[in-house]
């Protein structure tokens, strides 16, 4: 037997369970050691061990645009190269496992890591994070699919316990994690910080164990969230395969200990071993230390990233994009010289060079530049406070100079990262001072957002001419901001979260971040626009949107059932006179008598469909009939209601341009029991004549009860009352023993479900 492929020991095997330093897992003999690094928007990888956290000091590596700025896109192809980008970038600096992507929701504009995600919808999070998942392992490099679960805030996270019912943990919370595993099949799963329902997520079996691998079929590795766990023996047992980073054999040790006293079963162990060795097995295997990073076309795929995550959201005039023949341009704002490229914490990338919109406008506009002015200092910014003694009054002078004044806002480098939540959505004071100032003095003026998660754009949205919403651009994000004000690319982002008028409004608002430990999620399925919607709430700008340079007709919504998919098709028109590049978003709405609360419109496909001038193409979209289900708790599973369907196509979630009904027969009846209601035996199918049947030999008593039901609140009173409650009343038409028959009758005809 040779050294590699004896049994190993159980220390050995103790050992492979966590990490051999910050960013390596542990070798044994036959398994070698694999290397991670974060994510998700580029490579943070060390030359040496940096500093203790791991948050200073990387090498260069490609910046792209944050989650928040490529989901924009919605465009899964575009995620996809970006993640064989990334695994280029790996492969070059010997990195086996990217800790990306993030897809938890956006519960709260507030959270401080939401530039990091994609949506307040699941499905948009799952279709991008899925891509950026193929693009990483089609490339052979693993992926972490983070941070699983229920991780939407940054308050408190170590320890908080988000306290969330099953129908919207499952509905929205879980459902993009679901998607991606089961469709993309991540090498590895991240678990989360926090805890879930009063169970850390680290130790949650029901979590990592009975939802991930028993129902969803993950086959891969479980990685702690760095230093997320607190007990490795209960961790272990709940399905955490490999702690990071290394516990300097600390959770090894308790293993090994758990084991010999027979506390925990060694095939627990053996598991998890045979799970972290086939992991670094491929990851061994699909190594190429001499890929070149390949920093230039990345450079220009970032640029191309963050034109196409740019959201136009107001467009008056239309004054964009920008004619250097209409008159000089200014730009004010001290963003657009010291731009933010991307959020704090663990996902920081250190650009290989940066590309201001400064620079660009100033060289792009030629004849038309008409000067730039900082306007205010930025807090936390190299060069903070170069604005000068008056910096509002130059910006000023120069804007009543322009015939166009851009004016570049943001909340700036020190709002927005991991580790803590903004507490408000507001812009600087000193910047809306200046925007009010320049506003008085200009002609006409364009604001560029910069920004990770959305900020209050009342009361000034109204008085711009245009609304750009840049986002957090990444390393060419300057360049990619000036191809669309100068109209060489098309804008075509959309909102993948509700820009909402006031925190107020925000559904999550009365319960985030909870208290002494506990978050409670109490809008429960009303997250995001399905919150706004629900309480038909006016929002700044609703999800989905975005305008183009053209404009778009849609005609001749047809949908049909083909098995067990629905199929939606339409005819997108380019009305304008420019190219463009339209996202079609397929909502569903229903069924209209649903028993169970049901969010306005939902969210079931989107696809991008780009035409040029005069153009008109049919798009077809297709919906699982499963993915119309909701998450029964009486039931426990996933339940399709029968009954009509609205299908709607819309250029947003407030831009519905068309729709069609579609009757669906869903899955099987509800069981019934002598304990369900009246209506609910009335209501289905064979139950309802079998009851009316035994009602009709009842004689006096089922006269004495039609004219007691013959009052609509007598009625409305026994509608809700179980047969059981019925059957016991003295004098009611239908004994306990009728019941019991009845009961007998349904199942004997096989039409109790
Ligand atoms: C973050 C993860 C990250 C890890 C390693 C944690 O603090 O939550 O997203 O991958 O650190 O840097």
């Amino acid at each position: 037997m040779t050294e590699t492929d004896r049994p190993l020991t159980l220390a050995e095997k103790a050992r492979l369970t966590s990490g051999h330093d910050t960013w390596t897992s542990s070798a044994a003999p036959g398994v070698p050691s694999f290397r991670m690094a974060d994510g998700p928007h580029g490579l943070r990888v060390h030359a040496d061990r940096g500093d203790h956290l791991g948050l200073q000091g990387s090498l260069p590596a490609t910046c792209f645009p944050p989650a928040v700025t490529l989901g924009s896109a919605w465009d899964p192809g575009l995620a996809e190269r970006v993640g064989a980008a990334i695994a280029r970038e790996a492969k070059a600096a010997g990195v086996d496992v990217v800790l990306g992507p993030g897809i938890n929701i956006k519960r709260s504009p507030l959270c401080g890591r939401n530039f990091e995600y994609f949506s307040e919808d699941p499905l948009v999070a799952a279709e991008m994070g899925a891509a950026l998942v193929r693009g990483l392992q089609g490339a052979g490099v693993g992926a972490s699919l983070k941070h699983f679960a229920a991780n939407n805030q940054e308050t408190d996270r170590l320890r908080v316990s988000a306290d969330i019912d099953e129908r919207p943990l499952r509905e929205i919370y879980l459902r993009a994690f679901e998607r991606v595993v089961r469709r993309a099949r991540p090498w590895t799963v991240m678990s989360s910080y926090n805890a879930l329902n009063g169970v850390p997520v680290s130790e949650n079996r029901w979590l990592l164990t009975e939802v991930l691998r028993e129902e969803w079929g993950f086959d891969g590795v479980v990685v702690s969230d760095w230093g997320a766990v607190h007990d490795r023996v209960e961790a272990l047992a709940a399905g955490l395969d490999l702690q990071m980073p290394s516990t300097q054999g600390r959770g090894d040790r308790e293993i090994e200990q758990a084991v010999a006293r027979g506390e925990l079963d060694e095939a627990v162990l053996d598991r998890s071993v045979a799970r972290i060795t086939a992991l670094a097995r491929r990851a061994a295997a699909s190594r190429a230390p001499d890929t070149d990073p390949g920093h230039d076309g990345h450079h220009a795929l970032a640029r191309e990233v963050a034109a196409r995550g740019t959201v136009l959201l107001k467009n008056d005039g239309p004054v964009l994009p920008l004619d250097p023949a209409a008159g000089p341009v200014a730009v004010v704002g001290e963003l657009a010289r010291t731009p933010v490229l991307q959020g704090g914490g663990s996902a920081r990338v250190e650009p290989v060079r940066v590309e201001t919109a400064l620079d660009h406008l100033r060289e792009r506009l030629g004849a038309a530049w008409a000067g730039f002015a900082p306007g205010y200092p930025l807090a936390g910014a190299s060069g903070a406070g170069r604005g000068g003694a008056e910096p509002i009054a130059d910006a000023v002078r120069l804007a009543a100079s322009a015939r166009t004044t851009l004016v570049f806002l943001g909340p700036g480098p020190a709002e927005e990262s991991e580790g803590f939540d903004r507490d408000h959505l507001d812009l600087p004071a000193p910047q809306t001072e200046l925007l009010e100032a320049v506003l008085e003095a200009a002609e006409r003026v364009v604001v560029v957002l910069s920004n990770g998660g959305t900020v209050r754009v009342t009361p000034w949205a109204d008085r711009v001419d245009a609304l750009v919403e840049a986002w957090l651009p990444g390393q060419a994000g300057g360049a990619g901001l000036a191809d669309v004000l100068l109209g060489d690319a098309e804008p075509s982002g959309r909102l993948t979260e509700t820009v909402p008028l006031r925190l107020e409004d925000v559904p999550s608002h009365l319960n985030f971040p909870g208290e002494e430990g506990r978050v409670r999620y109490g809008e429960g399925i009303f997250v995001g626009y399905r919150g706004y919607d629900a309480r038909d709430l006016p929002v700044a700008f609703p999800f989905g949107h975005g305008l183009s340079y053209t404009a778009f007709a849609y005609s001749g919504l047809s949908v049909r059932r083909e098995g067990e998919e629905v199929r939606a098709a339409l005819t997108v028109a380019n009305t304008g006179d420019r190219p463009g590049r339209e996202v079609v978003q397929l909502y569903t709405a229903g069924p209209a008598d649903s028993g169970v609360a049901r969010p306005v419109r939902e969210l079931r496909a989107f696809t991008g469909v780009t035409l040029a001038p005069g153009e008109r193409r049919e798009v077809e979209l297709a919906v699982p009939v499963g993915d119309l289900a909701y998450y029964s708790i009486r039931d426990a599973g996933w339940r399709v209601e029968p009954g009509t369907y609205r299908f709607e196509a819309g250029a947003s979630s407030r831009d519905i341009r068309l729709s069609a009904d579609l009757d669906l027969d869903g899955g099987p009846d509800r069981e019934l029991t002598a304990e369900s209601t009246l209506a609910e035996w009335r209501a289905h199918p064979a139950g309802g004549p079998l009851l009316t049947e035994a009602l009709s030999t009842a004689g006096d008593a089922a006269e004495r009860t039609r004219r007691l039901l013959a009052d609509p609140s007598v009625r409305r009173i026994a509608e809700q009352m179980s047969l059981a409650a019925i059957a016991a009343i003295p004098g009611s038409p239908i004994t306990e023993e009728d019941l019991e028959k009845l009961v007998e009758r349904l199942h004997a005809d096989g039409g109790a479900d």
